[in-house]
């Protein structure tokens, strides 16, 4: 079964990128019936990061921590989006059996332009391109965030409605795979978002990553006090990483009163860089052998553009265009 997820080369990835995507994209990639595909979404990011040297930056970031969290290139095919120009035309061809009112319910673009993004075209047809990453692989499921289902629920729409006008079955209607972590709250409580600058990025260390640790937004309980752990930022960040019995001990100091929230991030603290270390390792070793980073994008690209050449054939004969 054909599995393809995407990642927005829109800002260094965070804690809740890897907690509601990247984890489960790599776990799948042992799955002994699944083939995964993943992709940097570099054109998507076009949306948003308007910085030439900014947007190739994003992309090796994001290229390097797919790599150092474990992402085994024989095992996954992993690649660039605009290394298969061919999604475009899909694009194009999708655009044109899709109404308006489709893309005009979109919660993606609204949310998008109430932060105040310019509200370009690029930015309203953004469900197409992602509809057409989607259907150009034939990806029977799509791993993504809750954040993201509408826009499957969207590409289903789209390739029903291309199936129909010409009478065809070319594209294979998608289903989203949720991951278990749908939410991982920021520094500020909202959802971590890059484009809510209240990430923990995962490449983060030493006194930048205790700054941010301990600048997590709590509620102002007097230190000897009692504390509600189901209501705080700090204790739902530190279940992403410890066990059972730690997360029960954790919740009992903090119903039992006098400790404050400050020890609570200590104990965070020690969790991130614990669990991310042989990350970061990993990560300062592909950082000097860039070469490397760049041949694995580049046969990802032949792997995908193989079976993207070959949907993109059918879809020409399908709609005359062939
Ligand atoms: P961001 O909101 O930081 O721009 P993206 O939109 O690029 O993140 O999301 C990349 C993937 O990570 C998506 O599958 C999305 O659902 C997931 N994701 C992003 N932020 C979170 C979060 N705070 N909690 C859980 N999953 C998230
Ligand atoms: N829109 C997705 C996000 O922001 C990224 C993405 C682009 C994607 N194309 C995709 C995800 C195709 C899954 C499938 O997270």
């Amino acid at each position: 079964m054909r599995i393809l997820s995407g990642v927005q080369p829109s800002g260094a990835p965070h804690i809740g990128n890897y907690f509601g995507a990247i984890k489960q994209h790599i776990e799948l990639q042992d799955k002994p019936d699944a083939e995964a595909y993943y992709f940097i979404a570099d054109y998507h990011a076009m949306t948003t990061v308007h910085d030439a040297d900014e947007l190739r930056g994003y992309i090796m970031d994001v290229a390097l921590d797919y790599l150092a969290l474990g992402l085994d290139p024989k095992k996954a095919v992993f690649f660039r989006q605009s290394a298969i120009p061919e999604v475009l035309e899909l694009t194009w061809m999708l655009g044109c059996c899709t109404g308006m009112g489709l893309l005009e319910r979109a919660h993606s673009y609204k949310d998008k332009i109430a932060r105040g993004f310019k509200p370009s075209v690029g930015l309203f047809y953004y469900p197409v391109l992602m509809a057409a990453d989607i259907l150009l692989y034939k990806s029977k499921r799509v791993p993504v965030g809750a954040d993201q289902v509408q826009h499957i629920e969207m590409t289903q729409d789209m390739a029903e409605y291309f199936n129909n006008r010409y009478g065809t079955d070319v594209l294979v209607r998608p289903e989203p795979l949720l991951n278990a972590t749908a939410r991982v709250p920021g520094t500020d409580g909202q959802k971590m978002s890059k484009s809510y600058k209240n990430t923990i990025s995962l490449a983060l260390e030493g006194k930048a990553l205790k700054k941010t640790v301990m600048g997590i937004v709590t509620d102002s309980t007097p230190l000897e006090d009692p504390k509600d752990p189901d209501t705080c930022n700090v204790f739902s960040l530190y279940q992403l990483f410890a066990n059972e019995d730690e997360q029960k001990a954790l919740a009992e100091q903090y119903r039992a009163g006098g400790m404050g929230y400050g020890d609570a991030k200590k104990q965070l603290l020690e969790k991130i860089q614990e669990y991310f270390a042989p990350y970061r390792e990993k990560r300062k070793e592909l950082e000097q052998n860039l070469d490397h980073v760049r041949d694995v994008l580049k046969d990802g690209a032949e792997r995908a553009r193989a079976i993207a050449t070959v949907t993109l054939d059918e879809v020409r004969k399908a709609s005359g265009l062939l």
